[in-house]
């Protein structure tokens, strides 16, 4: 494997000196920019690109060819896990991600395995062996899961919600069958992402989407509990070189203390906390990553500048800081906006690393 030309991102999530705060973008590969559009088009539907080895390497890369990013992310979803345990995930256009079978009770729990990630989940591994190829050192790769509370909401639902009446059902009528299935899922996600370390990964995101939606005790008992389980199960070392782990709860501002003291690296913010504020929190213990809220890219690229401006000033000078939106980037964003933001990251953030 060749050496890394651009290390920012390691270095910022370590908390070492870096030039300039590195910038990558949650969701950045995807619907907003026209080469993806076209990729996709060619694979036929989101799925079958994800399948794609070869295609699902080309639309990594489409955003760090376009913006030179500090980082890639590989380009899958969360739902891989579930589908792999039988589910049966498939998309249909306006509504999202669905099952075809639910896990609603005691016997479809027990029917769960946990997935062999090369066997059953081969072709993202191939997909990041072929990334880091392709990559030649350019930047990271990051490799990403869902959190188990997260993928359990949509493997009981069936697919989204806004209510979580089955998952929070299930949570609340028959905890031990939930833990139960927490258990599986977080077996599933810790095999999972070694593979991903394995086969290339060099950070490691977990995507808590759902872990706001709880009271303060249930995110404790249902969410945080499982990621803390998932970051002492993952290899936190490989080719030399510390892989650090990332964990993002959208709407998570309430636990930055309880998640920093999980063990992990760096913390994903959403938009809603004042990074400065969410900094003073954390202290020396965590780096953290964030946190424009995905909106301001409807703005100007004159008022996004200055929006990036505020968030690098709010975190302050020293390192520990990867920029990024703080929830993913929508489809229908100008991509010369997403060109304002990185170059206002570069322009901008070298002063506070003198
Ligand atoms: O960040 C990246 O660029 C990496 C790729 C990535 C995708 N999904 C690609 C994708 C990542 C990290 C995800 C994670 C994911 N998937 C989450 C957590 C995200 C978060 O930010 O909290 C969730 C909840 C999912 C499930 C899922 N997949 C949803 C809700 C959707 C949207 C459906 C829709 O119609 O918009 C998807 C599809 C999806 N995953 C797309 C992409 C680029 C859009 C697919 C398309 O239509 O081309």
């Amino acid at each position: 494997m060749s050496e890394l030309k651009n290390d920012l991102f390691l270095r910022a999530l370590e908390r070492k000196p870096v030039e300039r705060t590195p910038v990558w973008i949650m969701r950045q590969a995807g619907r907003y920019l026209p080469e993806y559009r076209e990729t996709r088009a060619r694979a036929g539907n989101f799925l079958d690109l994800c399948q794609n080895p070869e295609l699902a390497c080309e639309v990594t890369l489409q955003p760090i060819d376009r913006y030179h990013l500090d980082a890639a992310i590989l380009f899958s979803d969360i739902l891989t896990i579930p589908d792999a345990m039988g589910l049966g995930l498939y998309f249909t256009e306006g509504e999202g991600p669905k099952f075809e079978n639910p896990v609603r009770t005691a016997a479809d729990v027990k029917r769960l395995g946990v997935p062999d990630p090369e066997q059953d989940l081969g072709y993202v591994m191939n997909a990041v062996r072929l990334i880091r190829q392709e990559l030649h050192g350019r930047v990271p790769l990051i490799g990403f899961s869902g959190s188990p509370w997260t993928l359990a909401t949509y493997m009981v639902e069936g697919g989204g919600t806004k209510v979580f009446a089955h998952a929070k059902g299930m949570m609340f009528d028959r905890p031990d069958l939930m833990h139960e299935l927490l258990d599986v899922i977080a077996r599933a996600v810790i095999a999972y992402l070694n593979a991903q370390v394995e086969a290339g990964a060099q950070a490691l995101m977990v995507f808590d989407t759902w872990g706001g939606m709880l009271s303060d005790r249930a995110y404790r008992e249902f969410s945080l509990q499982y990621m803390q389980r998932v970051v002492e199960g993952v290899i936190r070392e490989h080719e030399g070189r510390k892989v650090p782990v990332i964990l993002f709860t959208k709407g998570g501002g309430l636990w930055l203390r309880d998640m920093a003291a999980t063990g992990c690296d760096a913390l994903g913010l959403d938009w809603t906390m004042n990074i400065g504020e969410a900094r003073r929190q954390v202290g020396d213990k965590v780096a953290l990553q964030g946190n424009m809220d995905p909106c301001v890219l409807y703005a100007s690229p004159e008022r996004i500048r200055q929006e990036v401006a505020t968030i690098l000033e709010e975190y302050g000078h020293g390192s520990g800081h990867v920029f990024n939106l703080g929830h993913g980037i929508h489809p229908g964003i100008d991509p010369e906006h997403t060109a304002a933001l990185v170059q206002a990251v570069r322009e901008l953030s070298p002063a506070y690393h003198t």
